[in-house]
């Protein structure tokens, strides 16, 4: 079987994302050596289990690996401390050591919640990630970043913390609900967008063969998603610069999920129109000519129908001085300049803001 290996280098360590279709049945050979000698406990949610938890154990156990399930309650509010705490309640009853190794088997708040309790747990523990959305295979499993939300707001807590290894089988996107697919895609969309000409362009060419889950075409995806963010990590482990670029979207994204109280959008559909505000600004400030511009809305759109919602601009106005990317009031924007280059920038006026989500507020009604 085919496997591709990319490889992450960050200070703190240095690992593979090992990537193919049909890779969790052998997930056992892969990280044999890593787990040699080790407890692993599998940590998920119950629509993962019931699909594909069967086939990581089986594997696991064919190669020799002692393996044991821990189940989480599925979705967004549970990526909370309270989680945390009964997961390592669990762990302690089974007589998990400092030794153990816990494997996040599920989406972005599977990995999130598993990386966090890892780095914790016992004062650490190793994390393998295997992440089964297309969000998480393209940035929540890759990176280290791990974290929960408080009441007060979104990742409030968490930690940087490398795993040993993650392992992408794209195969098991086949049972991910379309609307998670979707979300997902405007991520990898993204990296496009920052980084690969290539991957931009398959975005163009072979859209519907995207949208139809062709495994070729979305292995190819997801393995140039998956290169560009392992790159970008590699060069700037905790965001001091360089890791920035891939929140485009995300200045205006954020404040549209946090306005709309998270409800109506996903997180990838608020980062679909915070590309195209994004896209709207570069434009207006003379950084991207209109060809560009256009084909980078039009392959956002291309997706079929984001959410239709409304916001008060001035509220969003409001809350992205209050970011987390605000520095001392100035609100930092990245931009697409060409495809596959983005620039990070303080100095876009108030009114260009205004209009850019003034703009997306008009396509999100029509
Ligand atoms: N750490 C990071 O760097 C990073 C980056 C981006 C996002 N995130 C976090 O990721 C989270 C969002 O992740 P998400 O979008 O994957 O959501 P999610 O983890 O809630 O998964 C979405 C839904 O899909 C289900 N599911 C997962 N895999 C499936 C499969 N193969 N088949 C069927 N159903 C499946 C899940 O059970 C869930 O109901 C957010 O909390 C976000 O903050 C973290
Ligand atoms: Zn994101």
């Amino acid at each position: 079987m085919f496997m591709i290996s990319i490889p992450v280098a960050t200070p703190s360590r240095s690992y593979e994302v090992l990537l193919g279709s049909g890779l969790l049945a052998r997930a056992g050979e892969c990280l044999g050596k890593i787990l040699e000698n080790r407890r692993a406990f599998v940590i998920t949610v119950s629509p993962v289990r019931r699909r594909w938890a069967k086939v990581l154990l089986k594997s696991l156990s064919a190669s020799g690996i002692e393996t044991e399930l821990l189940e989480m309650p599925d979705g967004e509010r549970w990526k909370r401390l309270t989680t945390l705490e009964k997961l390592a309640e669990k762990l302690v009853k089974q007589g998990a050591d400092r030794g153990v190794t816990l494997i996040a088997l599920g989406g972005g708040v599977v990995c999130d919640v598993t990386g966090f309790l890892a780095s914790i747990y016992m004062r650490g523990v190793d994390v393998i990630q295997v992440p089964t959305t297309v969000l998480a295979q393209v940035d929540a499993a890759i990176g280290g970043k791990t974290g929960v939300n408080l009441v007060s707001g979104k990742n409030l807590l968490g930690t940087f913390h490398q795993p040993r290894a993650v392992l992408v089988d794209p195969a098991v996107l086949e049972t991910l609900p379309s609307r998670e697919y979707c979300a997902g895609l405007y991520e990898a969309l993204k990296c496009g967008i920052i980084g690969d000409p290539g991957l931009f362009r398959l975005f163009e060419d072979r859209r519907r063969e995207i949208l139809d889950r062709d495994p070729v075409v979305v292995e190819k995806v997801i393995a140039d998603s998956v290169r560009l963010k392992a790159s970008v990590v590699s060069a700037d482990e905790r965001e001091g610069g360089l890791r920035q670029v891939l929140n485009l979207g995300h200045t205006i994204g954020h404040a549209l999920e946090a306005e709309t109280r998270y409800t109506p959008l996903l997180h990838g559909e608020a980062v679909a129109w915070g590309m195209i505000a994004a896209t709207h600004i570069a434009l207006s400030t003379g950084k991207l000519d209109s060809v560009t511009a256009g084909r980078i809305t039009n392959s956002v759109l291309g997706f079929g129908r984001l959410p239709r919602m409304t916001w008060q601009t001035a509220s969003i106005l409001k809350r992205l001085r209050s970011d987390k990317k605000t520095r001392q009031g100035v609100v930092h924007f990245i931009l697409p300049r060409e495809i596959g280059k983005v620039e990070i920038t303080s100095d876009v006026p108030e009114a260009i803001v205004r209009s850019a989500v003034d703009e997306i507020r008009k396509l999100a009604r029509d």
